[in-house]
């Protein structure tokens, strides 16, 4: 209880100094990596996003990949050329390259995240490069772990930062309750308010990285 007191009163430190420096200069985008009909994840990202906005250091939005409707990987050239052909792919560039970082919020399929994240990640390359990334999981007794980690490999090889501060979120299907609105333990808002002020502080430091004066 001491350590996470000392963690919250740093958070809110951090955020004071977020809002003194340059507010709402950095976007983040919270990407819902499932998209099945019934899925859990929409609430639970619906939820990170609200936490993050209320943080006061990203202009947060809530990107829901079913909104994409991307079809696996249905372009010739290589995404490295940003040669797109679809208006499809189009969009979903236009979507991740507006951002500066993001939380991948992914359940477990099978130990691995779901291929409509991995898919996701693989259309296009150049807009997440030099970027940072963070992971929240949830699944059954391990949190989505396991995804999670897997996941951090393909964020990884895109050329972003991948944050080891993941926020593992287990028995995700007793946190959301009747109205259909998750509603989290106390350490996954301490470890989202962690994670997200180190997604923060990255976020600053490759901006200027991709952009140097
Ligand atoms: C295809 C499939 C595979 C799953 N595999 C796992 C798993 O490996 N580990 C786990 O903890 N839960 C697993 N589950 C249960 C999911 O954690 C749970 O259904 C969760 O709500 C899925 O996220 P979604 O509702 O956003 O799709 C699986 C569910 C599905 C549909």
């Amino acid at each position: 209880m001491q350590r996470r007191a000392l963690m919250a009163a740093a958070c809110r430190a951090q955020n004071k100094n977020n809002r003194n420096g340059d507010p709402m200069s950095l976007k983040l985008n919270v990407i819902v990596g499932s998209t099945r009909p019934g899925r859990r994840g929409l609430a639970v990202a619906q939820w990170l996003a609200e936490h993050a906005a209320s943080l006061g250091s990203f202009q947060v939005e809530l990107v829901d990949l079913a909104d994409f409707n991307l079809p696996l990987l249905d372009e010739a050239a290589h995404p490295a050329m940003q040669r797109y052909e679809h208006e499809h792919t189009k969009r979903w560039a236009a979507s991740v390259a507006a951002a500066d970082a993001y939380v991948f919020v992914t359940p477990e399929y099978n130990y691995f995240p779901p291929a409509s994240l991995v898919n996701a990640l693989q259309v296009v390359m150049g807009e997440w490069n030099r970027k940072v990334a963070g992971v929240l999981s949830y699944g059954g007794i391990s949190g989505g772990l396991r995804a999670a980690q897997q996941l951090r490999l393909l964020i990884a090889s895109t050329n972003m930062h991948s944050l080891p501060q993941v926020v593992p979120v287990p028995n995700v299907p007793a946190l959301i309750d009747d109205a259909g609105k998750f509603n989290p333990v106390a350490a996954t808002v301490d470890g989202s308010t962690a994670m997200l002020n180190e997604l923060h502080a990255w976020a600053g430091a490759l901006k200027t990285l991709r952009n140097p004066s």
